[in-house]
């Protein structure tokens, strides 16, 4: 018995699905316009996918079952909604092995809206752009389209054709290409006029006509939603430029140091490249603390597996850390601790250099890097600053305060011992360069 056990058979079961969909949605109306004979390939495809859609209808049935087996409405549980049913079933039947109910084949066409209601799962599903999804999608339906519309063409022009097509031999699939030539010129409101409806033959121009219509609607809301979609894509990078373009109209209208605002461009530049726009704190606040805590952890992973410190330490003091981390920047340069200040926090660091130096910032007594954190002694020994840290280049540092870490060390007493040996060895050093 097939266990439907994780979100990810799912998704790739209708990776399956949307495949074998759009091979029919593509074969069935042109087989039924074009009367080829079969080959021993499309055979085999067709009864994959009459197969295939009929065990959809026991995944589904198990999927829904799964995904609402935590649910707490008895309602929802175990329900196959109608509509899909329908759809399901219908898609599934191999009518055409059916006597006299073989033009109903055309019903496997429904199977595309399965691929309509997959969006929203693969839109979180790929990591790829949201709005490049979307217009993926848009491309395929427009696609699908087209290549239908041409099959409808096709099967009105041919009746006028056959008797030229059976003495000439017609080129088939040269006569497709054409269809669908005249249905995207159509459909795009282009209309070279080069193909045309036989004007003595009704149902031609009314399905001309129908398309033009159609058409003039569509583009419209292609232009639109494509126009959209295009500012949409790059939307985090212009909301970037107009903080950027803001501050810089602020700086020169207070008459800010050149030198100061090259700075501050620099900082939003390295903003840009190291956050892509976003800011951790802003988007965790909107999720529930259950959400945060999780996002935490993986957001914060990193800095944990880079800090020796926490090599092999318990894992609740790890969680009790990471939930207390918050990154922060500077820029080459910066003061991030000065020497006789009291101390508030302690840092670690994620990238970047800083260097441990004297007072009056002239002797350089040692170079942190990635992994190694500072801070600690102000902390630990409730005393003021015993060295000034500079940022040598841009620093991703995480900080934690004075009271996280004061909770922290009473909680685990071995992780105090730690930091005080570490911390004692600096001094010792720090006693020996003095
Ligand atoms: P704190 O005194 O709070 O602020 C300055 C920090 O510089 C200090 O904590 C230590 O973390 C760090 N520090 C001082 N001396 C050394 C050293 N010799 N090597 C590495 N780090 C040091």
């Amino acid at each position: 018995m097939i266990q439907v056990k994780d979100r990810k058979f799912i998704f790739l079961w209708d990776i399956f699905i949307a495949l074998l969909a759009t091979y029919a949605a593509i074969e069935i109306p042109y087989s039924m316009v074009v009367h080829f004979a079969p080959n021993a390939v499309v055979i085999s495809l067709n009864w994959l996918v009459t197969l295939s859609f009929i065990a959809d209808i026991y995944v589904r049935y198990r999927s829904i079952v799964y995904l609402n087996k935590n649910s707490e409405h008895k309602t929802v549980k175990n329900k196959y909604p109608l509509g899909w049913l329908a759809i399901d079933v219908l898609s599934a039947i191999p009518f055409d092995l059916i006597p006299f109910l073989g033009f109903l084949r055309i019903l496997r066409l429904l199977k595309v809206l399965r691929v309509v209601s997959f969006r929203a799962t693969w839109l979180y599903r790929i990591n790829f752009n949201p709005v490049i999804v979307r217009l993926s999608f848009f491309s395929y339906f427009l696609a699908l389209c087209a290549h239908n519309i041409s099959c409808i063409w096709l099967y009105l022009r041919i009746p006028y054709d056959k008797m030229e097509a059976a003495s000439h031999n017609v080129d088939m699939v040269n006569e497709y290409v054409k269809a669908l030539y005249w249905s995207i010129t159509t459909i795009t409101t282009i209309g070279y006029g080069d193909i045309t409806p036989d004007k003595k033959n009704n149902l031609e121009l009314i399905f001309t006509m129908c398309i033009q219509i159609l058409g003039a609607g569509a583009y419209g809301y292609i232009i639109g939603n494509i126009a959209n979609m295009l500012t949409n894509i790059d939307m985090a990078k212009a909301r970037h430029q107009e903080r950027v373009d803001r501050m810089n109209r602020f700086m020169k209208l207070k008459k800010i140091p050149q030198k100061l605002q090259e700075q501050v461009y620099q900082y939003y530049n390295y903003l840009w490249e190291t956050r892509r726009g976003y800011n951790d704190a802003t988007i965790l606040a909107e999720l529930p603390e259950s959400f945060q805590f999780e996002f935490s952890m993986l957001l914060n992973k990193s800095i944990i597996e880079k800090v020796p410190l926490f090599k092999g330490a318990e894992p609740s003091l790890v969680r009790e850390v990471i939930f207390k981390l918050k990154p922060v920047i500077f820029i080459p340069g910066d003061a991030i601790c000065t020497f006789g200040e009291i101390g508030e926090k302690m840092y670690f660091i994620n990238k970047g250099t800083v260097e441990v130096v004297s007072h009056d910032g002239k002797q350089v007594y040692a170079i942190l890097r990635e992994g190694d954190f500072f801070g600690e002694i102000a902390l630990l020994l409730k005393q003021p600053r015993n060295a000034t840290i500079r940022a040598v280049n841009y620093c991703d540092l995480y900080s934690l305060d004075k009271d996280s870490f004061d909770a922290v060390i009473s909680h685990y007493p071995a992780f105090e011992k730690n930091i005080k040996n570490l911390a004692h060895e600096r001094m010792r050093a720090f006693a020996v360069d003095h």
